[in-house]
């Protein structure tokens, strides 16, 4: 295929769209990739099916949003550290992202896009959800928004790196968390309400899997309004959900969408590389 133009059809009213017309293995000029990065930006999440990639084809198109993160806590493909495996084989339990999160929001600069290639798919099962968070904050009341303006959030690494939890997750799934290297719990603080640095448009920024309390505030004191806004983030209106095919390129923007890995297809193999590009520190 060459890729001379773009096709985008929305997949449901929150956000999400496929993306025809373009092969990722082929070169893709600026004008065509500034199209790639507009139906980003328009839609939060983009798919791109029957794609055929090296892990170094899909590096260099991760690249062309910006630098790679290389993940502080999952043991990465041999040989290509800015890619991180999601393997989750028949006789595991657990999965990868079975919760609704942003990835890395623990981080002083936290992740901008995110990019996952199917290797293998579940013949049924294994979907991967998001939801809109620009919906989530134009849908809060004016005095609801107007307080969280002001407010920020604390942001921790805790179910990556305390040694209980990096133990539990590798007792039951193939994706490694790597245990021999003990690391302080990292912490950063993040506004809750961020505004998106290309769009200018805000957006809520907690989520359930990473944020652990409002700042100057105690976690329990912060839980009531968390658990509120947790629940609120991912009402079914702001979603869509993906199904997977083999060669299936799913890339979504961090700064405004969450994502969960629904874990149903118990006895079933499902494998993904994923790529992520370094964002800047939330405003
Ligand atoms: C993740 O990046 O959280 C995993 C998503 C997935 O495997 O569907």
């Amino acid at each position: 295929m060459r890729n001379s133009h773009i096709e985008v059809t929305p997949m449901a009213g929150a956000l999400g769209a496929e993306i025809g017309g373009i092969d990722l293995g082929e070169p893709m000029d600026d004008a065509l990739f500034e199209g790639v990065r507009a139906a980003l930006n328009e839609h939060l999440v983009i798919c791109f099916r029957d794609q055929k990639l090296t892990p170094e084809r899909h590096k260099d198109f991760g690249r062309r949003f910006g630098p790679l993160n290389i993940h502080p806590h999952y043991r990465p493909l041999d040989g290509h550290p800015e890619i991180l495996p999601i393997l989750k084989e028949p006789e595991d339990a657990g999965n990868i992202g079975g919760g609704w999160h942003t990835d890395v929001s623990f981080l002083e600069r936290p992740a901008l896009d995110s990019l996952l290639y199917a290797l293998d798919v579940p013949t049924h099962g294994g979907d991967t959800m998001f939801a809109n968070q620009y919906l989530a904050h134009e849908t809060l009341s004016e005095g609801m928004r107007d307080m969280l303006a002001e407010m920020s959030a604390i942001h921790s690494d805790a179910i990556l790196s305390r040694p209980e939890n990096k133990a539990k997750a590798n007792s039951d799934r193939s994706t490694e968390l790597k245990e021999e290297e003990t690391t302080e719990e990292v912490e950063n603080r993040h506004p809750v309400i961020r505004t998106h640095n290309e769009t200018g448009r805000r957006c809520l920024y907690v989520n359930r899997h990473f944020t652990k309390r409002f700042d100057e505030m105690t976690e329990a004191e912060s839980r009531p309004l968390l658990e509120f806004l947790y629940e609120h983030a991912v009402r079914p209106e702001f979603t869509c959900r993906i199904r997977w095919e083999k060669g299936t390129l799913v890339m979504w923007d961090n700064r405004c969408a969450q994502h969960y890995a629904l874990n149903d297809y118990q006895g079933q193999r499902r494998e993904m590389h994923r790529v992520t590009v370094e964002g800047s520190r939330p405003r």
